[in-house]
């Protein structure tokens, strides 16, 4: 490192200590509280409203699915908790497979275990990570068979009841070609949206992209937050209906008659009051975003070594984060020592789900383009609270790295 650089990075440390307290390392992701949160959480409790009952949960869904343009929006306590639910209302099954990609958080596999279901892992493409759609049209012509109006894959003779693919990062797959491979082979297609709330495609909002239902996470690195939550949004008001009431505990309104097993996900109105600050800031948070993407690609489009993780030309992505990858697994070891040491949170992000021990056993359709990216990806942080001078000097060390080691 020139000493220069390293004279920097000093004087960094101690402006970033002064200015942020102990947390000297700027993180991949923190949440940004600047507007009424706490006026509206103090109303809260004020009101006693503290629980799933509360002005703020239906303030909440509608601002949300005015926001997405869908004919209404329900809450929920997690993002996972939303999969799984949106799961149940598109009608999947035990023992049903459930395609969506590799690539991904835990979660998205996660939920459809929860359904007694078995996740169908499918691989990415290199250029933006969503799943592969050329891929899975050709796995499901040579691996399944229509039987009565069913998709049945042929090895198994389990039933493939939906496709669900992921926002990945906040960009959206081909979701046009997508509902042509659903409508195709007889598949529900639902998503997992968790960090594109405000991501649209095809100049559409996500409720508008054939997909029958979309899941947002509001956890506390998403591109709002409620602390911790989830909804789905949808224009089929009988889907929405089925999910508010089995998040509900399938309670018969006013009584303590429930009609069928359920869970007990809504969100809380402390959550909700939480929800509703942070929508008010929204379009500054995703302006923010693609700020930050920007003076990335722009900063960094001299270093060979890095590429842009892109979005398909339908897609406007929320830039949830910004992420290169990385030509080579050694030089992006060797980035993320470099970025740690300068104070700069980086870190290996998701593993892909046939290397985790919970879902080793799902079925799988080539996994190489996952295999071979998930360790040169390079997440670089991408906080709505990231300023230009904080970038530039995250900038100025990937600059300074990639002159020593290149
Ligand atoms: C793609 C994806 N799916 C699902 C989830 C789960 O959301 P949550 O953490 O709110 O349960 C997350 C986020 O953590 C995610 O990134």
């Amino acid at each position: 490192m020139k000493p220069e650089m390293a004279k920097n990075i000093n004087h960094k440390r101690q402006m970033f200590t002064s200015v942020d307290g102990p947390n000297l390392k700027i993180p991949l992701l923190e949440p940004q509280f600047s507007g009424n949160e706490s006026v509206y959480l103090q109303q809260c409790i004020s009101s006693g409203y503290v629980s799933s009952i509360g002005p703020f949960v239906s303030r909440f869904e509608t601002k949300l699915s005015n926001i997405m343009c869908s004919a209404g929006a329900v809450a929920v306590s997690s993002g996972t908790a939303a999969l799984h639910v949106m799961l149940l209302a598109a009608g999947v099954k035990p023992n049903d497979l459930v395609i969506i990609p590799t690539y991904t958080f835990i979660g998205t596999a996660n939920s459809i275990r929860q359904c007694f279901s078995v996740p169908w892992l499918v691989d990415i493409l290199a250029d933006d990570l969503t799943l592969d759609h050329d891929l899975l049209k050709k796995t499901l012509e040579s691996e399944t068979n229509l039987e009565n109006g069913i998709c049945i894959h042929s090895d198994s003779g389990r039933t493939v009841s939906a496709i669900m693919p992921v926002h990945t990062l906040g960009a959206t797959p081909r979701m046009d070609l997508l509902a042509d491979i659903a409508e195709e082979f007889h598949l529900s297609l639902i998503v997992d949206g968790a960090a594109a709330l405000g991501t649209k495609f095809n100049d559409k909002p996500l409720s508008k992209t054939g997909a029958s239902m979309t899941s947002l996470s509001f956890n506390g690195n998403k591109v709002i937050t409620t602390g911790g939550g989830g909804a789905v949004i949808s224009d089929n008001l009988d889907l929405l209906e089925f999910v508010r009431k089995i998040s509900g505990t399938a309670k018969i309104e006013g009584s303590y008659n429930h009609d069928c097993v359920a869970f007990n996900y809504s969100m809380s109105n402390l959550h909700a009051a939480v929800g509703c600050a942070q929508l008010e800031v929204l379009p500054e948070f995703l302006k923010t975003k693609e700020r930050i993407k920007r003076n990335y690609e722009t900063g960094l489009k001299d270093v060979v070594s890095l590429t842009p993780v892109k979005h398909n030309t339908y897609c406007k992505s929320s830039h949830w984060i910004s992420a290169f990858t990385l030509s080579t697994l050694d030089l992006a070891n060797s980035l993320r020592s470099h970025l740690n040491n300068a104070f700069i949170e980086a870190r290996l992000f998701w593993k892909p789900l046939h290397l985790q021990k919970p879902h080793q056993n799902a079925i799988k359709t080539k996994t190489d383009v996952s295999d071979d990216i998930w360790q040169r990806l390079m997440p670089l942080p991408s906080s709505t609270n990231l300023t230009e001078e904080k970038q530039d000097y995250i900038i100025n060390v990937i600059l300074d790295w990639a002159e020593t080691s290149h």
